[in-house]
């Protein structure tokens, strides 16, 4: 029998709630095919920090690289410096582990509540770059604190990096129904950076003669989200770009408690990383209350990663029946991962 070695990084605040009920439905999805699920807890986040000034030692790196993929709950904490905990722990193991494809769908399920008046259907993914651009740190400040201060973070885009991201949306196009891949960028004035993107993309579309492509500059993006969502099929973009869109592209499907990512080495060279897109919510956490919804999305683009395909359709049409299902009326955190759970397990006998 199948076993999947998880690491698991529960982190701050709501993490350590969500991933119980992430656990709980992968579990359910995968019983009944024979795969078992083995799991290594790292206690990274702010309690460590705290208690050893670490935040990802080469050790935790090693382990981590040991599995076949990781399960993170939320990073960061009030009481650790901003910065701390993002660099040193959420990116560099995103860097570390090449994670270069960040991978966040947004669906528009049947029953959600959006704010937008008439979105009509929306399913779109954005292909965020997820090891470079201005979050690689490199930058610098000069005459800090003085009127003449110079503050510089670059934005590192390589041919080399742009590539293979860029080949990887444009594999995730052409496997969907719609085939499209929208670039987005902002080569209006980002030139050197913009036309890189822009060439790449005209280049690997050659071999994609069934893709079609089109272009957004980034401001013009956030409107058609707004505007007109529906439009969007593959989505590709830089590490910056794609944070934000990604953040709006959650509050016009449901919320950011409904967003799942996965960090994906497509090369397998090392584990991927499947994570909400929300943060730890210490202001919530502890109250039960938190929607372990992301969570439980992301352990399906977990088991797609892994190649269990039709578990993964069980986890997103188990959410999809149960969104449909919400009447608003308030669950617990665990109450939601019970039935998510049990309409995952139902879904095997029936
Ligand atoms: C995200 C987060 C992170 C990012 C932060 C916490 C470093 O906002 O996963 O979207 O900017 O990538
Ligand atoms: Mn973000």
């Amino acid at each position: 029998t199948r076993t999947i070695d998880l690491a698991v990084i529960a982190g701050d605040g709501i993490g350590p709630e969500v991933v119980a009920e992430g656990l709980k439905v992968l579990e359910a999805a995968v019983s009944d095919s024979g795969v078992s699920v083995s799991t290594t807890e790292l206690d990274l986040g702010a309690k460590r920090w705290h208690a050893t000034g670490e935040t990802l030692t080469d050790a935790d790196l090693e382990t981590i690289r040991g599995h076949d993929a990781i399960l993170l709950g939320a990073i960061g904490d009030p009481t650790v410096p901003s910065g701390v905990l993002e660099r040193g722990l959420l990116l560099k193991l995103r860097f570390a582990l090449e994670h270069y494809v960040n991978l966040r769908p947004s669906t528009l399920f049947p029953g959600v509540r959006t704010p937008l008046a008439d979105p009509g259907e929306v399913d779109f993914v954005v292909v965020r770059e997820g090891t470079e651009g201005p979050y690689v740190g490199n930058g610098g400040a000069i005459r800090v604190g003085t009127p003449h201060e110079v503050a510089n973070e670059v934005s590192v885009n390589t041919a080399y990096g742009v590539e293979r991201v860029v080949r990887d949306a444009f594999a995730r196009a052409q496997a969907r129904p719609r085939r499209k891949l929208t670039l987005v960028h902002k080569h209006n004035v980002l030139v050197h950076a913009g036309h890189l993107w822009r060439r790449t993309v005209e280049t690997v579309a050659t071999e994609y003669p069934e893709v079609s492509v089109d272009y957004a500059h980034v401001d013009a993006a956030t409107i058609y989200l707004v505007t007109d969502p529906g439009r969007f099929d593959v989505i590709v973009t830089d590490n910056l770009f794609g944070d934000i869109l990604t953040d709006l592209a959650a509050a016009i499907t449901g919320g950011i408690g409904l967003a799942a990512s996965g960090n994906i080495n497509p090369d397998r060279s090392a584990p991927s990383m499947f994570e909400p897109v929300h943060g730890s919510a210490p202001d919530i956490a502890g109250t039960g209350t938190a929607d372990p919804t992301a969570t439980v999305l992301s352990v399906g683009l977990l088991l797609e990663h892994l190649g269990l395909s039709e578990e993964s359709a069980r986890v997103a049409r188990a959410v999809s029946e149960d969104l449909a299902a919400r009447d608003g009326s308030p669950r617990t955190t665990t109450q939601v991962g019970d039935a998510l759970a049990a309409r995952v397990g139902a879904r095997v006998s029936s």
